[in-house]
Protein backbone atom coordinates (compact mmCIF):
# COMPACT_ATOMS: atom_id res chain seq x y z
CA UNK A 1 0.00 0.00 0.00
CA UNK A 2 1.63 3.47 -0.95
CA UNK A 3 -0.50 5.60 1.26
CA UNK A 4 2.05 7.57 3.45
CA UNK A 5 2.20 10.63 0.72
CA UNK A 6 4.92 13.36 0.13
CA UNK A 7 4.51 14.59 3.73
CA UNK A 8 5.26 11.35 6.38
CA UNK A 9 7.15 8.33 5.87
CA UNK A 10 5.68 5.51 6.32
CA UNK A 11 7.50 4.61 9.60
CA UNK A 12 6.34 7.76 10.97
CA UNK A 13 2.31 7.31 10.14
CA UNK A 14 2.46 3.64 11.10
CA UNK A 15 3.85 4.26 14.40
CA UNK A 16 1.20 6.96 15.55
CA UNK A 17 -1.46 4.44 13.85
CA UNK A 18 -0.19 1.58 16.02
CA UNK A 19 -0.69 4.18 18.91
CA UNK A 20 -4.23 4.88 18.17
CA UNK A 21 -5.15 1.53 17.39
CA UNK A 22 -4.37 1.09 20.75
CA UNK A 23 -6.28 3.84 22.46
CA UNK A 24 -9.43 2.26 19.99
CA UNK A 25 -8.44 -1.17 21.60
CA UNK A 26 -8.96 0.19 25.08
CA UNK A 27 -11.64 1.85 24.62
CA UNK A 28 -13.74 -1.23 22.80
CA UNK A 29 -12.27 -4.49 24.05
CA UNK A 30 -12.24 -7.82 21.22
CA UNK A 31 -13.55 -5.23 18.40
CA UNK A 32 -12.67 -6.34 15.51
CA UNK A 33 -12.32 -3.03 13.96
CA UNK A 34 -8.86 -2.24 15.77
CA UNK A 35 -6.64 -3.64 13.53
CA UNK A 36 -8.04 -1.51 10.57
CA UNK A 37 -6.99 1.63 12.52
CA UNK A 38 -3.35 0.28 12.76
CA UNK A 39 -3.34 -0.15 8.97
CA UNK A 40 -5.45 2.54 7.37
CA UNK A 41 -3.48 6.04 7.33
CA UNK A 42 -6.00 8.90 8.63
CA UNK A 43 -3.50 11.37 7.64
CA UNK A 44 -4.22 10.87 4.14
CA UNK A 45 -7.68 12.03 4.68
CA UNK A 46 -7.03 14.98 6.88
CA UNK A 47 -4.64 16.92 5.29
CA UNK A 48 -5.38 19.87 7.33
CA UNK A 49 -8.22 20.69 9.77
CA UNK A 50 -9.14 23.57 11.27
CA UNK A 51 -8.88 24.61 15.45
CA UNK A 52 -10.17 27.61 17.15
CA UNK A 53 -7.94 29.52 19.00
CA UNK A 54 -7.38 31.54 22.26
CA UNK A 55 -10.05 34.05 20.57
CA UNK A 56 -11.80 31.34 19.67
CA UNK A 57 -11.03 32.08 15.77
CA UNK A 58 -11.41 29.17 13.88
CA UNK A 59 -7.63 28.41 12.16
CA UNK A 60 -6.43 26.18 9.72
CA UNK A 61 -3.54 23.29 11.23
CA UNK A 62 -1.70 21.58 7.85
CA UNK A 63 0.60 19.28 7.34
CA UNK A 64 1.89 21.07 4.60
CA UNK A 65 3.01 24.10 7.11
CA UNK A 66 6.63 22.97 8.28
CA UNK A 67 5.90 24.74 11.48
CA UNK A 68 2.42 23.04 12.20
CA UNK A 69 3.32 19.44 11.31
CA UNK A 70 4.28 18.26 14.51
CA UNK A 71 1.02 19.24 15.64
CA UNK A 72 -0.47 18.41 13.00
CA UNK A 73 0.25 14.65 12.81
CA UNK A 74 0.11 14.27 16.95
CA UNK A 75 -4.08 15.41 16.69
CA UNK A 76 -4.53 13.34 13.30
CA UNK A 77 -3.89 10.38 15.17
CA UNK A 78 -5.30 11.48 18.27
CA UNK A 79 -8.76 9.88 19.21
CA UNK A 80 -10.36 13.58 17.98
CA UNK A 81 -13.41 14.83 15.99
CA UNK A 82 -11.50 17.47 13.59
CA UNK A 83 -13.23 19.64 11.42
CA UNK A 84 -12.24 20.03 8.00
CA UNK A 85 -14.15 22.19 6.04
CA UNK A 86 -16.13 24.89 7.44
CA UNK A 87 -19.41 26.64 6.65
CA UNK A 88 -21.68 29.59 7.07
CA UNK A 89 -24.95 29.48 8.38
CA UNK A 90 -27.48 31.11 6.64
CA UNK A 91 -25.23 32.59 4.05
CA UNK A 92 -27.23 35.46 2.67
CA UNK A 93 -29.99 36.40 5.19
CA UNK A 94 -30.35 39.51 7.79
CA UNK A 95 -29.05 37.17 10.90
CA UNK A 96 -25.60 37.98 12.08
CA UNK A 97 -23.28 35.32 9.82
CA UNK A 98 -21.78 31.90 11.81
CA UNK A 99 -19.08 30.04 10.69
CA UNK A 100 -19.08 26.81 12.26
CA UNK A 101 -17.91 22.73 10.88
CA UNK A 102 -19.64 22.07 8.08
CA UNK A 103 -18.07 18.56 7.44
CA UNK A 104 -15.53 16.87 10.34
CA UNK A 105 -13.42 13.35 10.24
CA UNK A 106 -15.41 12.24 13.27
CA UNK A 107 -13.45 11.01 16.95
CA UNK A 108 -11.77 7.69 16.40
CA UNK A 109 -13.20 5.76 19.21
CA UNK A 110 -17.22 6.95 18.33
CA UNK A 111 -16.34 5.14 14.91
CA UNK A 112 -15.11 2.25 16.39
CA UNK A 113 -18.03 2.02 18.22
CA UNK A 114 -20.40 2.51 15.39
CA UNK A 115 -18.76 -0.21 12.88
CA UNK A 116 -18.67 -2.69 15.48
CA UNK A 117 -22.52 -1.34 16.42
CA UNK A 118 -23.12 -1.65 12.97
CA UNK A 119 -22.41 -5.66 12.62
CA UNK A 120 -21.08 -5.32 9.19
CA UNK A 121 -19.38 -8.70 7.84
CA UNK A 122 -17.31 -8.79 4.43
CA UNK A 123 -19.94 -9.98 2.26
CA UNK A 124 -22.31 -7.26 3.01
CA UNK A 125 -22.98 -4.34 1.17
CA UNK A 126 -23.10 -0.87 3.20
CA UNK A 127 -24.42 2.50 2.06
CA UNK A 128 -22.43 5.19 4.19
CA UNK A 129 -24.39 8.67 4.43
CA UNK A 130 -21.95 11.40 5.22
CA UNK A 131 -19.03 10.46 3.32
CA UNK A 132 -16.78 13.43 4.43
CA UNK A 133 -13.34 13.02 4.37
CA UNK A 134 -13.81 9.61 3.21
CA UNK A 135 -11.94 8.02 6.53
CA UNK A 136 -14.70 6.07 7.28
CA UNK A 137 -15.20 4.53 3.71
CA UNK A 138 -11.44 3.61 4.11
CA UNK A 139 -12.08 1.16 7.54
CA UNK A 140 -15.04 -0.35 5.48
CA UNK A 141 -13.07 -0.91 2.27
CA UNK A 142 -10.20 -2.65 4.42
CA UNK A 143 -12.51 -4.78 6.43
CA UNK A 144 -15.27 -5.52 3.51
CA UNK A 145 -15.58 -6.13 -0.14
CA UNK A 146 -14.40 -2.40 -1.17
CA UNK A 147 -16.75 -3.05 -4.30
CA UNK A 148 -19.92 -3.70 -1.50
CA UNK A 149 -19.10 -0.10 -0.40
CA UNK A 150 -21.43 2.94 -1.20
CA UNK A 151 -21.31 6.12 0.27
CA UNK A 152 -22.85 9.41 -0.06
CA UNK A 153 -21.71 13.17 0.24
CA UNK A 154 -24.09 16.55 -0.59
CA UNK A 155 -21.08 18.34 -1.11
CA UNK A 156 -19.43 17.63 -4.52
CA UNK A 157 -15.71 18.87 -3.57
CA UNK A 158 -15.65 16.03 -0.46
CA UNK A 159 -16.87 13.21 -2.77
CA UNK A 160 -13.94 14.59 -5.05
CA UNK A 161 -11.08 14.54 -2.66
CA UNK A 162 -12.95 11.65 -0.97
CA UNK A 163 -12.57 9.00 -4.35
CA UNK A 164 -8.57 10.47 -4.76
CA UNK A 165 -7.51 9.86 -1.67
CA UNK A 166 -9.39 6.21 -1.32
CA UNK A 167 -8.06 5.77 -4.91
CA UNK A 168 -4.14 6.49 -3.96
CA UNK A 169 -5.02 3.51 -1.02
CA UNK A 170 -6.02 0.88 -3.72
CA UNK A 171 -9.90 1.57 -2.88
CA UNK A 172 -12.45 1.38 -4.92
CA UNK A 173 -16.16 2.03 -3.20
CA UNK A 174 -18.78 3.68 -5.14
CA UNK A 175 -19.02 7.37 -4.18
CA UNK A 176 -22.37 9.59 -4.92
CA UNK A 177 -22.55 13.23 -4.83
CA UNK A 178 -26.47 12.81 -3.42
CA UNK A 179 -28.41 14.34 -0.89
CA UNK A 180 -28.80 11.20 1.44
CA UNK A 181 -31.83 11.90 2.56
CA UNK A 182 -33.00 9.75 -0.58
CA UNK A 183 -30.43 7.15 0.01
CA UNK A 184 -28.90 5.46 -3.19
CA UNK A 185 -31.61 4.12 -4.93
CA UNK A 186 -29.80 2.45 -7.84
CA UNK A 187 -27.48 0.35 -5.47
CA UNK A 188 -30.02 -1.12 -3.22
CA UNK A 189 -30.78 -3.11 -1.50
CA UNK A 190 -28.28 -3.06 1.31
CA UNK A 191 -27.40 -5.26 4.40
CA UNK A 192 -26.59 -2.02 6.23
CA UNK A 193 -26.43 1.52 6.36
CA UNK A 194 -25.02 4.16 7.93
CA UNK A 195 -25.20 7.49 8.64
CA UNK A 196 -22.50 9.70 10.11
CA UNK A 197 -24.86 12.85 10.38
CA UNK A 198 -27.79 13.89 12.29
CA UNK A 199 -31.21 13.62 12.00
CA UNK A 200 -34.95 14.38 13.08
CA UNK A 201 -36.88 11.81 11.24
CA UNK A 202 -35.70 8.41 9.54
CA UNK A 203 -35.69 9.07 5.61
CA UNK A 204 -38.21 6.11 5.09
CA UNK A 205 -35.80 5.42 1.79
CA UNK A 206 -33.09 3.98 3.93
CA UNK A 207 -36.13 1.44 5.14
CA UNK A 208 -37.24 1.00 1.64
CA UNK A 209 -33.66 0.31 0.79
CA UNK A 210 -32.80 -2.01 2.81
CA UNK A 211 -32.97 -5.89 2.91
CA UNK A 212 -35.22 -7.59 5.66
CA UNK A 213 -33.12 -8.30 8.66
CA UNK A 214 -30.47 -5.79 7.31
CA UNK A 215 -29.48 -2.71 10.04
CA UNK A 216 -29.68 1.09 10.03
CA UNK A 217 -27.58 2.46 12.49
CA UNK A 218 -28.32 6.51 12.98
CA UNK A 219 -27.72 9.31 15.11
CA UNK A 220 -31.65 10.40 15.87
CA UNK A 221 -33.28 13.41 17.34
CA UNK A 222 -30.81 15.69 15.92
CA UNK A 223 -30.78 19.26 18.45
CA UNK A 224 -27.64 18.10 20.23
CA UNK A 225 -29.16 15.82 22.37
CA UNK A 226 -29.35 12.53 20.12
CA UNK A 227 -28.52 9.47 20.56
CA UNK A 228 -27.34 6.32 18.31
CA UNK A 229 -30.28 3.75 17.25
CA UNK A 230 -30.01 1.21 15.88
CA UNK A 231 -33.25 -0.69 13.32
CA UNK A 232 -33.70 -4.06 12.28
CA UNK A 233 -36.10 -3.87 8.99
CA UNK A 234 -38.84 -6.02 8.79
CA UNK A 235 -40.59 -8.30 5.85
CA UNK A 236 -43.52 -5.74 6.42
CA UNK A 237 -41.51 -2.50 5.62
CA UNK A 238 -40.61 -1.49 8.99
CA UNK A 239 -37.74 -0.95 11.27
CA UNK A 240 -37.59 -0.74 14.62
CA UNK A 241 -34.65 -1.03 17.37
CA UNK A 242 -33.19 0.20 20.77
CA UNK A 243 -31.58 3.72 20.94
CA UNK A 244 -27.88 2.45 22.14
CA UNK A 245 -26.93 4.97 25.08
CA UNK A 246 -24.05 6.79 23.52
CA UNK A 247 -24.55 10.17 21.26
CA UNK A 248 -22.89 11.18 17.79
CA UNK A 249 -23.10 14.82 18.27
CA UNK A 250 -22.97 15.05 14.23
CA UNK A 251 -23.74 17.85 12.72
CA UNK A 252 -27.42 17.77 11.19
CA UNK A 253 -28.16 16.49 7.37
CA UNK A 254 -27.74 19.73 5.25
CA UNK A 255 -30.19 19.91 2.15
CA UNK A 256 -27.84 21.81 -0.13
CA UNK A 257 -24.28 21.80 -0.10
CA UNK A 258 -24.48 25.45 0.94
CA UNK A 259 -27.11 25.80 2.66
CA UNK A 260 -26.48 25.06 7.09
CA UNK A 261 -29.59 26.25 8.96
CA UNK A 262 -28.94 28.04 12.07
CA UNK A 263 -29.47 26.14 15.23
CA UNK A 264 -31.79 28.06 17.38
CA UNK A 265 -30.42 30.22 19.29
CA UNK A 266 -29.61 29.18 23.14
CA UNK A 267 -29.25 32.23 24.92
CA UNK A 268 -31.27 35.16 24.10
CA UNK A 269 -29.49 38.42 23.29
CA UNK A 270 -32.16 41.20 24.98
CA UNK A 271 -34.27 39.96 28.09
CA UNK A 272 -36.02 42.84 27.48
CA UNK A 273 -40.12 42.91 27.72
CA UNK A 274 -39.60 39.02 28.81
CA UNK A 275 -41.80 37.71 31.39
CA UNK A 276 -41.50 35.81 34.45
CA UNK A 277 -43.08 32.27 35.71
CA UNK A 278 -42.63 30.45 38.72
CA UNK A 279 -41.73 26.81 38.23
CA UNK A 280 -40.85 24.13 40.55
CA UNK A 281 -38.59 22.24 38.12
CA UNK A 282 -34.66 22.73 38.79
CA UNK A 283 -33.11 23.54 35.67
CA UNK A 284 -30.24 20.93 36.73
CA UNK A 285 -32.54 18.36 35.45
CA UNK A 286 -30.99 18.84 31.84
CA UNK A 287 -27.41 18.47 33.22
CA UNK A 288 -29.14 14.28 33.84
CA UNK A 289 -28.18 13.26 29.88
CA UNK A 290 -31.08 10.65 29.85
CA UNK A 291 -33.56 13.60 30.66
CA UNK A 292 -31.73 16.07 27.94
CA UNK A 293 -32.46 13.02 25.73
CA UNK A 294 -35.67 12.45 27.20
CA UNK A 295 -36.74 16.23 26.30
CA UNK A 296 -35.58 16.73 23.04
CA UNK A 297 -38.15 14.53 22.24
CA UNK A 298 -40.65 16.98 23.34
CA UNK A 299 -38.70 19.84 21.49
CA UNK A 300 -39.29 18.61 18.45
CA UNK A 301 -36.60 21.04 16.17
CA UNK A 302 -36.11 23.25 19.62
CA UNK A 303 -33.64 23.26 21.60
CA UNK A 304 -32.13 23.12 25.27
CA UNK A 305 -29.14 23.60 26.76
CA UNK A 306 -27.31 24.24 30.46
CA UNK A 307 -24.38 25.84 32.03
CA UNK A 308 -23.23 26.18 35.56
CA UNK A 309 -21.60 29.76 36.74
CA UNK A 310 -20.42 29.91 40.41
CA UNK A 311 -22.86 27.72 41.46
CA UNK A 312 -26.02 28.63 39.93
CA UNK A 313 -27.46 26.51 37.05
CA UNK A 314 -29.22 28.13 34.12
CA UNK A 315 -31.01 26.31 31.35
CA UNK A 316 -31.89 27.57 28.19
CA UNK A 317 -34.97 26.26 26.37
CA UNK A 318 -36.19 27.61 22.75
CA UNK A 319 -38.89 25.97 20.69
CA UNK A 320 -38.81 25.69 16.96
CA UNK A 321 -41.08 28.49 16.98
CA UNK A 322 -38.18 30.59 18.57
CA UNK A 323 -40.06 31.01 21.71
CA UNK A 324 -37.25 30.69 24.23
CA UNK A 325 -37.34 29.99 28.27
CA UNK A 326 -33.88 30.99 30.33
CA UNK A 327 -35.00 28.95 34.07
CA UNK A 328 -31.91 29.99 36.89
CA UNK A 329 -31.82 28.94 40.09
CA UNK A 330 -29.90 30.39 43.15
CA UNK A 331 -30.86 31.69 46.43
CA UNK A 332 -33.41 33.10 45.12
CA UNK A 333 -35.16 29.96 44.25
CA UNK A 334 -35.79 28.91 40.67
CA UNK A 335 -37.18 31.62 38.48
CA UNK A 336 -38.37 31.27 34.39
CA UNK A 337 -37.84 34.19 32.30
CA UNK A 338 -39.26 33.56 29.29
CA UNK A 339 -40.69 35.61 25.53
CA UNK A 340 -42.83 34.52 22.54
CA UNK A 341 -45.89 32.45 21.65
CA UNK A 342 -45.64 30.68 24.77
CA UNK A 343 -43.12 29.50 27.58
CA UNK A 344 -41.59 26.42 26.30
CA UNK A 345 -40.06 25.61 30.05
CA UNK A 346 -43.76 23.92 30.12
CA UNK A 347 -42.34 21.89 27.86
CA UNK A 348 -39.22 20.09 29.68
CA UNK A 349 -41.72 20.49 32.88
CA UNK A 350 -44.29 18.23 30.77
CA UNK A 351 -41.26 15.80 29.35
CA UNK A 352 -39.86 15.60 32.66
CA UNK A 353 -43.41 14.26 34.66
CA UNK A 354 -43.68 11.80 31.70
CA UNK A 355 -40.03 10.70 32.45
CA UNK A 356 -40.69 10.42 35.76
CA UNK A 357 -43.76 8.18 35.49
CA UNK A 358 -42.21 5.71 33.20
CA UNK A 359 -39.39 5.21 35.76
CA UNK A 360 -36.39 7.54 34.48
CA UNK A 361 -35.47 5.13 31.79
CA UNK A 362 -32.06 6.03 29.82
CA UNK A 363 -31.57 6.03 26.40
CA UNK A 364 -31.23 2.18 25.41
CA UNK A 365 -34.55 1.77 27.30
CA UNK A 366 -36.01 3.61 24.46
CA UNK A 367 -36.74 2.43 20.84
CA UNK A 368 -38.03 3.62 17.57
CA UNK A 369 -39.93 2.03 15.19
CA UNK A 370 -40.37 3.43 11.47
CA UNK A 371 -43.28 2.61 8.86
CA UNK A 372 -44.02 4.18 5.45
CA UNK A 373 -46.40 6.43 7.31
CA UNK A 374 -45.34 7.19 10.48
CA UNK A 375 -42.19 7.18 13.35
CA UNK A 376 -42.36 6.45 16.89
CA UNK A 377 -40.62 6.29 19.95
CA UNK A 378 -41.76 3.52 22.76
CA UNK A 379 -40.24 2.64 26.20
CA UNK A 380 -39.32 -0.93 26.62
CA UNK A 381 -41.65 -2.37 24.14
CA UNK A 382 -42.57 -1.52 20.21
CA UNK A 383 -45.93 -2.10 22.22
CA UNK A 384 -45.70 0.31 25.35
CA UNK A 385 -48.83 2.28 25.90
CA UNK A 386 -46.45 5.37 26.07
CA UNK A 387 -45.57 6.33 22.66
CA UNK A 388 -44.02 9.60 21.01
CA UNK A 389 -44.41 10.46 17.27
CA UNK A 390 -40.98 11.82 16.06
CA UNK A 391 -41.83 14.59 13.55
C1 LIG B 1 -19.30 14.04 10.43
S1 LIG B 1 -19.13 14.30 8.73
C2 LIG B 1 -18.83 12.68 8.11
C3 LIG B 1 -17.55 12.04 8.53
C4 LIG B 1 -17.11 10.98 7.57
N1 LIG B 1 -17.87 9.76 7.66
C5 LIG B 1 -15.61 10.71 7.68
O1 LIG B 1 -15.21 9.59 7.92
O2 LIG B 1 -14.87 11.68 7.49
C6 LIG B 1 -20.82 14.52 8.20
C7 LIG B 1 -20.95 14.61 6.70
O3 LIG B 1 -22.32 14.57 6.35
C8 LIG B 1 -22.43 15.28 5.15
N2 LIG B 1 -23.84 15.58 4.89
C9 LIG B 1 -24.60 16.55 5.45
N3 LIG B 1 -25.83 16.53 4.91
C10 LIG B 1 -25.84 15.52 3.98
C11 LIG B 1 -26.82 15.01 3.11
N4 LIG B 1 -28.05 15.54 3.04
N5 LIG B 1 -26.50 13.97 2.32
C12 LIG B 1 -25.25 13.42 2.36
N6 LIG B 1 -24.28 13.87 3.17
C13 LIG B 1 -24.58 14.91 3.99
C14 LIG B 1 -21.57 16.51 5.38
O4 LIG B 1 -21.25 17.14 4.16
C15 LIG B 1 -20.41 15.91 6.11
O5 LIG B 1 -19.36 15.63 5.22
Amino acid sequence: MTSAGPLVTDTEWRAHAAALAATVAEALADSEWTQAFAVVPRHVFVPRFFRRDAAGELVAIEGSNPAQRAQWLAEVYSDTALTTQLGQIDPGSTLRPLTISASSSTQPTLMARMLTDLDAHPSHRVLEIGTGTGYNAALLCHRLHDGHVHSVDIHPDLIRTAQTRLASLGYQPRLGCRDGAHGWVEHAPYDRIIATCGISTVPYAWVAQTRPGGLILTEALAGGHGMLARLTVATDGTACGPFLNYPGLFMALRRTPHRITRPAELIPEQLHGARHAPTTLDPAVLAEPAFAFFCQLHLGSGRSHHYVVEGTTTATVVAPDGSWAQTTSGTHGVLVTFDGTHNPWHTVETAHHIWTQLGRPPPCALGLTVTPHTQYVWCQHPDSTWTHPLT
